[in-house]
């Protein structure tokens, strides 16, 4: 099996996979990061998003092949990412970019 390097979340990752493996079954299976989800496999709902070089893509639907030297963020290296956007702003409790999200007509507060 060849053995590709990743770039998941800023740090390199090395795995050994067959070249059509999805990148799902990589971040899943391989790394451990279980915040991509598996549903309908056909690159239909959406909930195995990854961003690849800051392009949404259905990671189902990605062979670890053809990802080459972008660099791949998942769920976990998003939600890192917005933290520490928050405490740039100098907000260690609420962030007022991310932090306000509509639900219904009323607008409310959300912790980082
Ligand atoms: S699992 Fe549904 S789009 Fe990937």
């Amino acid at each position: 099996m060849p053995l590709y390097k990743i770039t998941v979340n800023g740090a390199e990752r090395s795995v050994e996979a067959v070249p059509d493996m999805p990148l799902l079954w990589v971040l899943r299976d391989l790394l451990g990061l279980t915040g991509s989800k598996y549903g309908c496999g056909i690159g239909a709902c959406g909930v195995c998003t990854v961003l690849l070089d800051g392009d949404q893509e259905q990671s189902c639907q990605v062979p670890i092949s053809t990802v080459g030297k972008k660099k791949v963020t998942t769920i976990e290296g998003f939600r890192r990412t917005a933290r520490t956007r928050c405490r740039r702003l100098g907000s260690s409790t609420t962030c007022p970019n991310v932090a306000i999200a509509r639900r219904g007509r009323s607008w409310r507060r959300r912790r980082c």
